[in-house]
């Protein structure tokens, strides 16, 4: 069964709920002005918590089917928990993934694969996808072991899962030394990752599964290096960050998709 490719935009800590209504509200323009097909691919918005809302809204009054995403969930499901959103209450708002173990998570927050597996539990149990994130930084493409790290994340956190949750994941491989950088992976090293991460997932559990996993990536993707990036076989679309808050060339990436 070919895979939905899926072009996703991490907002990060961008935009309130009046600038989330202003970009979604610009997006539904260019989108039906290049009479987009909205069957062709998948399109997400992860924004912050505080403007899923309104993002949902203008989904709902332009009549676009686009998702939303949260950018993080706790591995909890309610009670003495501040500040924590569990899976439930994002599914409940209208949530269809979240993000989990984004490198800049792993950078300032205690997210280990211990609770990362926890997470992605959670969210799976709640009826959504994990986009699970994975990536080297320029340390390991140093010493060549970038493809051994990410698939050794990606172990990490999928080891002890089932068939039928692995297959409902979602793998974002954005090496760090890519991100908000402005220069990307090459489309190669976006396939080789791609490649090895679905390879991974035919040996620890089968091809079914690997089949069904969607592989993307991200690290400054741009409509300029979206066809190529996309070119690779085992590449199913983007997480993208910088690109996605300007509604022009977001639409441009979800019209080359
Ligand atoms: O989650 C996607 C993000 O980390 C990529 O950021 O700005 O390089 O597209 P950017």
């Amino acid at each position: 069964m070919a895979r939905t490719a899926l072009v996703a935009g991490n907002w990060k800590m961008n935009f309130d709920h009046f600038q989330a209504t202003y970009f979604m509200q610009k997006l539904a323009w260019l989108l039906r002005d290049a009479h987009y097909d909205f069957d062709d691919a998948e399109i997400a918005i992860m924004p912050p918590f505080t403007s899923i809302r309104s993002v949902q809204v203008l989904v709902e009054s332009e009549n676009m089917k686009i998702k939303i995403g949260a950018q993080n969930v706790s591995e909890m499901s309610g009670g003495a928990f501040t500040g924590d959103v569990s899976a439930e209450m994002l599914e409940k708002l209208g949530c269809s993934y979240t993000i989990i173990g984004h490198s800049e998570r792993r950078k300032y927050h205690p997210e280990d694969d211990v609770n990362l597996v926890d997470k992605v539990r959670a969210t799976l149990a709640a009826g959504m996808q994990p986009i699970l994130c994975v990536g080297e930084s320029f340390e390991e493409r140093r010493q060549g072991i970038e493809l051994t790290y990410a698939t050794n994340q990606v172990a990490d956190v999928t080891r002890d899962l089932s068939a039928g949750q692995a297959r409902r994941m979602l793998v974002a491989y954005e090496p760090v030394w890519a991100i908000g950088r402005g220069a990307s992976a090459t489309p190669q090293d976006a396939q080789d990752a791609a490649a090895a991460i679905r390879r991974h997932f035919a040996q620890a559990f089968d091809e079914d599964v690997a089949n069904d996993v969607r592989i993307l990536y991200g690290g400054s993707v741009k409509a300029a290096n979206a066809m190529d990036l996309m070119a690779g076989p085992d590449v199913d679309g983007f997480l993208i960050g910088g690109a996605s808050l300007d509604p022009e060339e977001f639409s441009k990436i979800a019209r080359i998709v």
